[in-house]
């Protein structure tokens, strides 16, 4: 029997707590007919972020006190000044924008390239705020607001040709190769004024997509990380066997660690172990910059790369060993190791009632959600051990609406990519929080409404197929309210 969690749905102060799951009468189908009985998606919820910080002025100053109480909101509820102040300092960090040299404009961060994706994470999480998803112009928060990827490919003086799948208004994205299974950066440094003497040249993505050998993945919101980081394992364990279900097909597993065993749990496919570990291969990765996790500069795919690799000394980012600023933990630290604060003790998503909701219509698709086993992956709670970084972190109860592990999503979603036991066909349960508000869903962003998302569950070999042909069974109010409940959150 499933775990039912009562969630608070704020400015009512009411509670609604969904009826507990019954999967006794289902079969397992094949192949889920989609028959959406008309509920649509209203789109992303408007209205403040319940999560996250506004912007910071450029160049990022994580000694300007303004800016630091600007950062705040970001910061999980109740933090000692101590951490509050780690907290704001690093949610600042975490929005510094790299050039080549640090020179360019307000650009001061050292060591972009030689390949890159963006040049801040930031740029690609700021949907709805500093720390969250990709943003685009439908954002109600930033409306117009462009895929910034589309800028970076010229920005000073670089000459990189815009790849087909980026465009203004879709999903910011890194893209994979299946052949390798790595990320092939779609930029370098080449041609830009702070790079003289870099010829580097782009991976040949026409010659790519014609080979259907590119896999794309769109950026994760960070909101609330830290809690899901101080998971006990064994809990990830007990629910991924009480979530189990033979009538529904349903059978997740934890991807683990190569190194230690350990389980791993961050990523779409839950490949990485943790969120120190996320921004310095993100750092690297997505930004080209090298640090203590990944010390050597990375060919990112491009080819030609003489000239590119020598602009700084190695790795770029490293501690304030003479000390910096007010010689704070922030401020002698790393970059990534701030980047990592900065979602460790960042604040959950706010669940928020989208407009022309009733409680009633949330907590009526809260608990179809339950009833047809979608909580039988998007698992709706778990509880922090005990915390280092805050008393306040520790035994918290919160609702991330995932079970962390992988199942097999079917040929539909299926990109051509293992990573650790992750195949090709399997999937991290993609958490929900936060949903309310993000823009793109799946992997690679392939849709921007829910009612779709939903049915993509749906293919040859999915776990998912028994609990889709359920959903289709609901009667459109039904279908709608799931559709609501999926927006509050
Ligand atoms: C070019 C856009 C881009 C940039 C820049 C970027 N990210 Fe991401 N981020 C992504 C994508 C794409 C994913 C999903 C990657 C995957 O799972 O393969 C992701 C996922 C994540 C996750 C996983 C979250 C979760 O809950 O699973 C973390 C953590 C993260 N990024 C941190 C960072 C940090 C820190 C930086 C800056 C060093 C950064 N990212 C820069 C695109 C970006
Ligand atoms: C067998 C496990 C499983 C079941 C059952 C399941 N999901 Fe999912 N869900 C996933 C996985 C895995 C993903 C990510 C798939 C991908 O990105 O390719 C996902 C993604 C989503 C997304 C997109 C989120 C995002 O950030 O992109 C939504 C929305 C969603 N599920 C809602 C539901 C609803 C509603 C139900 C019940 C009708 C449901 N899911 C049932 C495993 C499941």
């Amino acid at each position: 029997m499933l775990a039912v969690a009562a969630v608070i749905v704020s400015g009512t102060g009411c509670i609604g707590t969904a009826a507990s799951g019954d999967d006794s009468e289902a079969t397992i189908t094949e192949q889920a007919a989609v028959t959406n009985k008309g509920a649509t998606d209203p789109g992303p919820r408007p209205g403040a972020s319940g999560a996250g910080a506004p912007a910071t002025p450029q160049p990022v100053d994580p000694d300007n006190p303004a800016n630091l109480s600007a950062a705040a909101v970001a910061c999980f509820p109740g933090l000692s000044p101590t951490m509050l102040r780690v907290c704001e300092k690093a949610v600042v960090r975490f929005q510094e924008v790299d050039s080549v040299l640090g020179t360019f404009g307000t650009e001061t961060g050292v060591g972009l390239g030689p390949t890159f994706n963006a040049n801040g994470c930031a740029a690609c999480h700021s949907q709805p705020n500093v720390l969250g998803a990709g943003v685009a112009p439908s954002s109600p928060q930033f409306p117009g607001t462009p895929n910034p990827q589309v800028a970076l490919a010229t920005l000073a003086g670089a000459r990189n040709i815009l790849p087909s799948f980026i465009t203004a208004s879709g999903p910011i994205r890194e893209a994979r190769f299946k052949s390798d299974g790595g990320v092939h950066d779609l930029f370098t440094i080449a041609n830009r004024s702070d790079a003289t003497g870099c010829n580097a040249t782009q991976p040949n993505f026409v010659a790519a997509l014609a080979a259907n050998n590119v896999s794309f993945r769109i950026p994760i919101s960070t909101f609330g990380d830290g809690l899901v980081e101080n998971i006990p394992e064994m809990a990830l364990e007990s629910n991924v066997t009480q979530s189990a279900s033979a009538s529904l097909g349903i059978a997740g597993t934890l991807n683990r660690s190569g190194n230690d065993g350990t389980v791993t749990r961050f990523g779409w496919k839950a490949q990485n172990k943790s969120l120190t570990i996320f921004a310095m291969e993100a750092y690297n990765v997505e930004q080209g910059i090298s640090n203590a996790g990944f010390p050597d500069e990375r060919e990112g795919g491009a080819s030609n790369l003489q000239g590119c690799m020598a602009f700084n000394p190695t790795p770029e980012d490293n501690f304030a060993f003479g000390g910096d600023g007010d010689n704070s933990v922030s401020d002698t630290t790393s970059d990534v190791i701030n980047f990592a604060f900065a979602m460790q003790l960042s604040k959950p998503p706010t669940q928020t009632l989208p407009p022309g909701v009733s409680q009633n219509t949330v907590v009526q698709g809260q608990n179809q959600f339950v009833n047809i086993g979608c909580a039988n992956c998007h698992t709706q709670t778990f509880t922090t051990a005990a915390s280092s970084f805050d008393q306040a972190m520790s035994n918290v109860a919160f609702h991330p609406f995932s079970d962390y592990a992988v199942h097999n999503m079917g040929t539909g979603l299926a990109d051509g990519i293992s990573q650790g036991n992750a195949g090709p066909q399997q999937f991290r349960t993609a958490p929900l929080w936060g949903v309310g508000q993000r823009l793109f869903f799946l992997h690679d962003g392939r849709t921007s409404d829910l009612t779709v998302a939903i049915a993509a569950h749906a293919s040859t070999g999915s776990e998912a197929n028994a609990v889709i042909t359920k959903f289709n069974n609901l009667s459109e109010s039904d279908q709608q309210a799931v559709v609501d409940f999926l927006r509050s959150l």
